[in-house]
């Protein structure tokens, strides 16, 4: 560039016709007003509002004319560059804008909606109750012990004394396993616990024993073929029916409260001698209905069988049947939940409906 030039005529100087100038106006209004977002809008301002514009060099034109074309020219250049700084600005504010409300709209929260939830599963008040059961017999300091739901026939019936012939074997009552030679039933009741115990930790003995047996009954709304006992076997010395009676009261009224009578009714079991069944008070009537349909007017509910355990079942497991004596006893738990919730089809139990136990598992 060179210095202040007298004679120069600035219409000469191409960069600062009017023609160019508008020109290079036009070209960043058009540029400025296609930039469809702010990255664009960056990328427009060095070529039309840098040092190396058209307009700006149009400016650096402008210190080598006479003063007396000076004016004009800059004039002219400045309106120029006012013009395209004013649209660049006003693009940024609309894109600035733009972008503002996309970015409102798309993290738009409504604080209102409702959440989605996501039922919790609940534990099935049959395990409930069975815990509550194992916690009262440890609390009385007796073992919890587990046995096999395929078990021998041996533990399930001839440790338990019953004849060859009893009819408790016969098919109509007892799944019996393949193949046929191979001695092996789903147990009908958690008693082979009995034995089991007896011949693994000897005697003196306190032992609960809880799980789930099988028998080939028809699903209806008292039987189910896979149903829930309490098992309990006690030997020592010097125990009587009286201590059966009092832990089986003392079992009763932890499940359902203070005030329930129970009675001891004579029965039979291949096991126990005397044997016994435990009734419940129908905690429908009371027994003071006739025509009540829960107890069917007895005024009891049968609970489960119990008795002083056999001589022959102590000699079979090795227990000393002079010195020791025991008492044992058998309870349904599906029974006594429903007698605690009332309800009446037991297979309401077994649907798996997350509502039967969220409405009947016990507090904790
Ligand atoms: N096992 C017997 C039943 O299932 C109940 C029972 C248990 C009876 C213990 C006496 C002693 O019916």
């Amino acid at each position: 560039m060179s210095g202040p030039n007298t004679s120069y005529d600035p219409v000469e100087v191409a960069a600062l016709a009017p023609a160019a100038v508008e020109e290079a106006v036009d070209a960043a209004l058009a540029a400025i007003a296609a930039a469809s977002s702010l990255e664009e809008l960056k990328a427009v301002r060095p070529a039309h509002q840098g040092d190396k514009s058209p307009l700006a060099l149009a400016n650096r034109e402008i210190g080598a004319l006479p003063p007396s074309a000076k004016a004009e020219a800059g004039k002219r250049v400045g309106q120029a560059r006012g013009r395209v700084a004013q649209a660049l600005t006003a693009r940024q504010g609309e894109l600035e804008a733009e972008r503002d409300e996309r970015i409102l709209r798309e993290e738009t929260l409504d604080v209102t909606q409702r959440a989605a939830r996501r039922p919790l599963g609940r534990r099935h008040p049959i395990e409930l109750m069975s815990e509550r059961i194992a916690d009262l017999f440890v609390g009385m300091g007796w073992e919890i012990a587990e046995g096999p739901e395929v078990e021998a026939e041996w533990f399930n019936f001839d440790a338990l004394n019953f004849d060859a012939d009893h009819p408790a074997r016969q098919m109509q009552d007892t799944f019996y396993l393949e193949p046929a030679d191979a001695g092996l039933v789903l147990r009908t009741h958690t008693s082979p616990v009995q034995a089991r115990s007896l011949i693994e930790r000897g005697v003196p003995l306190y032992v609960a024993a809880i799980g789930r047996v099988f028998r080939t009954d028809e699903l209806d709304a008292t039987h189910m073929p896979a149903f829930h006992q309490v098992e309990g076997i006690a030997v020592d010395e010097g125990l009587t029916m009286a201590h059966l009676k009092g832990t089986l009261d003392r079992l009763a009224t932890s499940l359902f409260g203070e005030g329930i009578t129970t009675r001891l009714r004579p029965s039979y079991f291949p096991f126990t001698e005397p044997s016994a069944e435990m009734d419940l008070r129908c905690f429908v009537c009371r027994g003071e209905d006739p025509d009540c349909r829960t107890c069917k007017g007895t005024g009891w509910i049968e609970w489960g069988g119990c008795g002083m355990v056999n001589r022959n079942v102590l000699t079979a497991s090795g227990g000393a049947p002079d010195r020791y004596t025991g008492f044992a006893f058998g309870m349904g738990i599906d029974r006594a939940l429903m007698f605690r919730t009332g309800v009446s089809d037991m297979r309401d139990m077994i649907e798996g409906d997350v509502r039967f136990d969220a409405q009947f598992g016990m507090e904790i």
